[in-house]
């Protein structure tokens, strides 16, 4: 079975041997100007009041508050209150701290969604879905296992995390499929007109199995496989891909991908959120090239961790550093999107591309050998 304490197969360093992770190594730049005693504090504040938007959005999703405004738009916070058989008054302090936290306005003596908040955060078929990521920080898989064992280290595997955790995993990988499949994958010279005339599709690290349904439902010539070395996911893949009627497309193996072994030759593997966890990186990229017929495409999406100092500056570099507290605890690290260019070059892939689907998701592509 895999679990966390099995050596990674992955060296320490294996990133720095690599010569890809700058972050740690950059030169220091031009000295700046040191700020003041103020501008640090309200540097600080700015983090305090994102945490009280995070807690009020989480709540307000979690709730159905969100939903109910959206619903009903204009709504004062005693008549949401009522309607939802709430508390008049924590429902007015959830409401004003939704509007200062600009996912609510004003609209009278009522409130309504800010611009884009319904698509944002309640739309989970949309590729600008947003929702997902609230709940999942909230885990205690995200940093209370973390600080609990900052001394220790333990580690943990995906079998040992909680159902919500596996289902707030599942919510904020959704758009990450949405916007991978198909429109990622229509940006890859020459793999649409492959896909069209049939054949095998891999999903490695299928997860609960979304990829599965968008791929089945995106290629209804060809059959699907899913792979996943975690029991719970898998069945909460089969279970998901039966209710879309899916089941006689879609296959389901649970294994390590460092073991993976495949009957038939498939036209394009995919890999969504998962490659940075292998245990053993080399192992399962030759694994996925043993897989793949002659010019098969190997796609893997992915966050792109940031390179730079300045990348961690960044918000997008400040989420994905939150993420590495997770990651860190199932023993890997996101990595810098480069380091699929080396990994794939390395293994005698050819036609390598890459693009940036979001500034927290790219994707980074190759064929075997034709
Ligand atoms: C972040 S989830 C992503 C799931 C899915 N790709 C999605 O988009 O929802 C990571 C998944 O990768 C699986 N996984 C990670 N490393 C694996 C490995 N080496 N072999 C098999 N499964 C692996 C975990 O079990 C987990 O289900």
């Amino acid at each position: 079975m895999l679990k966390g304490p099995q050596p990674t197969g992955r060296p320490p360093g294996w990133l720095k041997e690599e010569k890809i992770m700058t972050t740690l190594e950059t030169a220091p730049g031009t000295p700046v100007a040191e700020p003041t005693p103020q501008e640090q504090g309200a540097a600080l504040l700015g983090q305090i009041a994102g945490y009280m938007a995070v807690r009020t959005v989480e709540m307000g999703i979690r709730s159905g508050l969100i939903r109910f405004v959206a619903d009903n738009p204009g709504s004062t916070a005693n008549e949401i209150a009522d309607r939802m058989d709430l508390d008049d008054l924590y429902v007015s302090v959830w409401c004003r701290g939704g509007f200062g936290a600009g996912i609510l306005d004003r609209q009278g003596d009522g409130f309504v969604l800010a611009p884009h908040m319904a698509t944002l955060l309640l739309d989970e078929t949309s590729p600008a879905f947003m929702g997902g990521l609230f709940p999942l920080v909230r885990q205690p898989e995200m940093f209370d296992r973390f600080a609990a064992n900052l001394d220790s280290g333990a580690r943990l595997w995906w079998d040992d995390t909680s159902p919500d955790w596996i289902d707030s995993v599942k919510g904020a990988s959704k758009p990450f499929n949405t916007r991978l499949i198909p429109g990622g994958l229509s940006q890859i010279e020459g793999l649409a007109e492959r896909l069209h005339l049939g054949g095998r599709i891999v999903d490695t690290a299928c997860g609960a199995g979304q990829g599965l349904i968008k791929l089945a439902q995106s290629f209804p010539q060809c059959d699907i496989v899913g792979v996943d070395g975690d029991q719970h996911s898998i069945d909460q893949a089969r279970a998901e891909v039966r209710d879309a009627g899916l089941a006689d497309r879609v296959t389901l193996v649970c294994s390590p991908l460092e073991d993976m072994v495949l009957d038939t030759p498939a036209a394009l593997i995919i890999n969504n959120l998962s490659m940075h966890e292998c245990r053993d990186i080399d192992a399962v990229t030759e694994r996925i090239k043993a897989a793949l017929e002659p010019g098969g495409w190997f796609v893997i999406s992915d966050f792109p961790f940031p390179s730079t100092d300045e990348g961690l500056r960044t918000v997008p570099g400040r989420v994905m550093s939150g993420v590495q507290f997770f990651e860190a605890q199932i023993d890997d690290q996101l990595l810098p999107r480069v380091a699929y260019d080396l990994l794939l070059d390395k293994h005698g892939f050819t036609g390598l591309g890459s693009f940036p689907m979001t500034p927290m998701h790219a994707v980074t592509y190759a064929r075997t050998p034709g």
